[in-house]
């Protein structure tokens, strides 16, 4: 579907439908930009085990982007993504032009991601948050679900949307599924389309930064931080941009004496693109051995 009056008048029958043959009427919405990867897919796999009728939008939403940004090369695989679908059993596409989600250009009102929004991606990019944050609220208005989904991959947009979802009553679930990875343990991302061989290698840096940070978690959070510094460093072709182990409660930085679960963020350029990561982190102590 192309139009969100078509989108409506299509989730209402195949409500209607589902309600008849005494099925689930939970609506399942996956929003998306396309150049659909394993990541999205796993995404709809569940998506699929929690209601029968799920929608995936596909929307390269200018609202997100800055200028300068990929926004015009951004990956369009329209005819592939929708051929991927149908093989999950996905019910309806919603593939909107920019024209049909913004009619006047860009829109005056907007969602405000906070504070938290300009940190991390959001220092990097200004907006991109907000932006985000409005194309999600259009989705979930246009769409009516009763669940949303999520990857753990863009873990400060995990939260932004939570923090909508509670803090403006939203009646949505919303529901994060793992990040998927290559063997080497890249994150799946549509962006990696644009790394070379000697790139994805460098690449892999930031995942096994993570896996160095967390195991020596129980020392605090500048050792963990220090720990993924260290590996990331050897890779000429990384710029790192930042490395933050944050409150899983509040998304700010914790203090280095900060005890119990943190997540671990990692964004770094590799060539010209931009690449992120993140992993949970225990900052728990290891108990002290017991004496003989
Ligand atoms: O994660 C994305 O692909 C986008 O930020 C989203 C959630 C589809 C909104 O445009």
């Amino acid at each position: 579907m192309t139009t969100i009056a078509g989108l409506r008048d299509q989730l209402c029958l195949a409500r209607q439908h589902s309600a008849a043959v005494g099925g689930d009427v939970n609506v399942i919405l996956v929003p998306t930009m396309g150049a659909l990867h394993d990541g999205h897919l796993a995404l709809v796999k569940r998506a699929r085990e929690l209601g029968d009728i799920v929608v995936v939008s596909i929307f390269v939403n200018p609202l997100q982007f800055n200028a300068g940004e990929d926004l015009g090369t951004y990956p369009r695989t329209l005819e592939s993504d929708v051929e991927a679908l149908a093989v999950l059993g996905v019910s309806l596409v919603f593939a909107p032009s920019a024209r049909e989600m913004y009619p006047g250009g860009k829109t005056e009102t907007r969602v405000s991601a906070g504070h938290v929004g300009t940190l991390y991606e959001g220092a990097a990019r200004p907006d991109h948050f907000d932006g985000m944050l409005t194309v999600v609220a259009k989705l979930l208005n246009i769409v009516t679900p009763d669940v949303v989904m999520f990857g753990q991959k863009d873990a400060q947009q995990v939260f932004l949307v939570q923090r909508m979802a509670t803090e403006l009553n939203l009646e949505v679930s919303v529901e994060v599924v793992e990040t998927v990875r290559e063997p080497g343990g890249l994150a799946l991302s549509s962006r990696n389309t644009y790394l070379d061989d000697a790139q994805r290698e460098g690449a892999r840096a930031l995942s096994a930064g993570l896996v160095a940070a967390a195991s020596v978690a129980s020392n605090g959070a500048n050792a963990a931080i220090e720990a993924a510094r260290a590996l990331i460093a050897q890779q000429p072709l990384v710029k790192l941009d930042y490395l933050e182990a944050v409150d899983p409660a509040t998304f700010l930085p914790v203090e280095g004496d900060h005890r119990g679960p943190a997540r671990m963020l990692v964004a770094a350029t590799v060539g010209t693109t931009r690449l992120i990561d993140n992993a949970e982190l225990d900052l728990t102590p290891a108990a002290a051995a017991p004496h003989e």
